[in-house]
């Protein structure tokens, strides 16, 4: 295939960034969307042009770390991670856009690679559990139904990518801090901080500086994942929950 691509560049956080157009030829339908983008950085490098700087680390959709928007799509045309996205989703002659995740919480570093910081420091702020040291407890002395066995398993197949996040038009963090919220509250061995974590988690979110959500679902779109939206109403009355208890105890 011989492709145009319009990736964004912009050398440092604080240069104005464009979009510079450059072709790529010979690229095979099996290869991954970061193969193509090695490709087209092998290219550049023999052509002594500094390559284009994107994220990535385990290529295999377990990570989060590849953040692309594709066409105007998170993680692109399908429902994957950019790592997983191949090249057979596009035609031979097609024009790609592509740019980094699009947040002013998720500042550009270069390129197409943008700081995602504060999803850490929300998981820093209460994405833990109290965990007595010691030897592995019998597997069945604390019995979980298997309802929230199942509901944690699926907030925790969050990978925090922040496709959510750039697909928001509010530039929301609300499915990502729900899925960290849910998979520890609906689990026992999470109740001892299940107040404190997500009254703690909320402020952290909104301290740096995420959009409020409106419900538009996007973020559930674009989740490689499939963090389901109804996560956002579990967090909020998780939040209802703690705030009222809170006040009873004039915290
Ligand atoms: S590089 Fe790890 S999920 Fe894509």
């Amino acid at each position: 295939m011989k492709l145009t691509l319009r990736v964004w560049r912009q050398r440092n956080a604080d240069a104005d960034g464009a979009m510079s157009t450059y072709e790529v030829d010979g690229i095979s339908a099996d290869m991954s969307f970061l193969e193509m983008l090695d490709t087209l950085n092998e290219e550049l490098i023999l052509d002594g042009e500094d390559p284009v700087a994107f994220d990535h680390d385990c290529r295999e959709g377990i990570c989060g770390a590849c953040s692309l928007v594709i066409n105007g799509d998170a993680h692109g045309p399908e429902r994957t991670t950019t790592c997983q996205l191949h090249m057979r989703a596009f035609k031979d002659g097609d024009t790609i856009d592509v740019e980094p995740w699009r947040a002013s919480a998720f500042p550009v570093v270069k390129d197409l690679v943008v700081d995602r910081s504060a999803f850490d420091r929300i998981i820093q702020a209460g994405g833990y559990i109290s965990a007595p040291t010691g030897a592995a407890p019998e597997a069945h002395a604390t019995p979980v139904p298997k309802p929230d066995a199942d509901s944690a398993f699926e907030h925790a197949e969050c990978i925090g990518c922040g496709a959510c996040v750039a697909a928001c038009p509010n530039g929301s963090a609300m499915l990502f801090t729900s899925a960290k919220v849910n998979h520890l509250n609906v689990l026992p061995q999470g109740a001892p901080e299940r107040e404190t974590r997500v009254l703690d988690m909320v402020g952290q979110m909104d301290a740096e500086g995420f959009g409020g959500c409106t419900l538009t679902g996007e973020c559930a779109t674009a989740c490689p994942k499939g963090i389901p939206l109804p996560s956002i109403a579990a967090m909020n009355k998780e939040w209802l929950r703690a705030t009222r208890k809170a006040r009873k105890v004039g915290r």
